[in-house]
């Protein structure tokens, strides 16, 4: 074995790597400086979350592993190769609902595939399963004014997911979700998630949602942005979501969380 083969196989454990990445942006001739030597590796097969202050730069580590941003100084990779352009090995949830609202729920999905260059026939096959699998049946030819707000998350999760992206990043998906329509949509993920071994970079404000569906949870702390504490979640696979809130460790995990989170004028640390 050469030191070439060892290197692929390493690599291979590693999704995704932030190395020394500054994100500076200018606009009105004032700096803002969200992150600054940030270093974050992603394992293959992990399911990660971010959660942190609101500014802290969490849509924007995704903007820049999606490739939809670039690092001011730098580098951010994926599968082992620096993501310079809009990075195809993932798929991306963003924070806000951008399914086209001219076209029907099937179209939306559809679209994903067709850009992809899938032929029709395989289309309508992979977007009908989809469609069953997110609990959209009945509503294919639907437009998303004519759904609720968790039916056009469902419709945003299929969209991305029929096309079998290696690593999906999901920005606040469920945040504004009724209660119980979160649970649901967490338990179908963390059940799409362990069937099929997907990398999932998730970020959420909710610490319970984090520790219930996350291997390990990383806070940001205010900008410029650095990794204030990383906690390895212990609660054993596979996790039923409305009970990982009592169950033994979850507590230890909520109580650490809650202490790294800064809040504004909570009169917390001062450094
Ligand atoms: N295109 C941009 N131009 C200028 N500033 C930006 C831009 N995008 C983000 N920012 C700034 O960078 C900081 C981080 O933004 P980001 O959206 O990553 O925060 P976040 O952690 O996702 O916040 P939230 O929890 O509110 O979604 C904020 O101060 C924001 O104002
Ligand atoms: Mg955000």
């Amino acid at each position: 074995m050469n030191m070439t083969s060892v290197n692929v196989t390493a690599a291979n454990f590693v999704a995704a790597q932030f190395n020394s990445v500054d994100k500076v942006f200018e606009s009105r001739g004032q700096r803002f400086e969200v992150l600054r030597g940030f270093d974050l590796t992603v394992r293959e097969g992990e399911f990660l979350a971010v959660v942190g202050p609101s500014g802290s730069g969490k849509s924007t580590l995704l903007n820049l592993l999606s490739g939809l941003d670039d690092a001011s100084a730098g580098t951010v990779v994926c599968n082992g190769r620096i993501v310079d352009g809009i990075n195809t090995h993932v798929g991306y949830i963003t924070q806000q609902d951008n399914l086209l609202p001219w076209l029907t729920v099937q179209q939306n999905i559809s679209i994903s595939l067709e850009i992809r260059g899938v032929a029709p026939a395989e289309r309508a096959d992979r977007v009908a399963a989809m469609i069953a699998k997110v609990g959209l049946k009945g509503f294919e030819h639907h437009h998303p004014s004519k759904l609720s707000g968790g039916m056009r998350k469902r419709a945003m999760l299929a969209r991305t997911l029929v096309y079998d992206p290696q690593i999906i990043l999901m920005d606040e998906p469920f945040g504004p979700l009724d209660a119980q329509l979160k649970v649901v949509l967490q338990a179908e993920l963390l059940k799409l998630w362990s069937a099929t071994g997907k990398t999932v970079v998730f970020v959420t404000h909710d610490i319970v949602e984090a520790i219930t569906l996350a291997d390990r949870v990383v806070v940001l702390s205010h900008r410029p942005s650095r990794i204030k504490l990383e906690e390895h979640i212990t609660i054993g696979r596979p996790r039923e979501v409305h009970d990982v809130r009592f169950t033994p460790g979850f507590e230890e995990h909520y109580r650490r969380l809650w202490a790294a989170i800064e809040i504004h004028g909570a009169g917390g640390t001062h450094q």
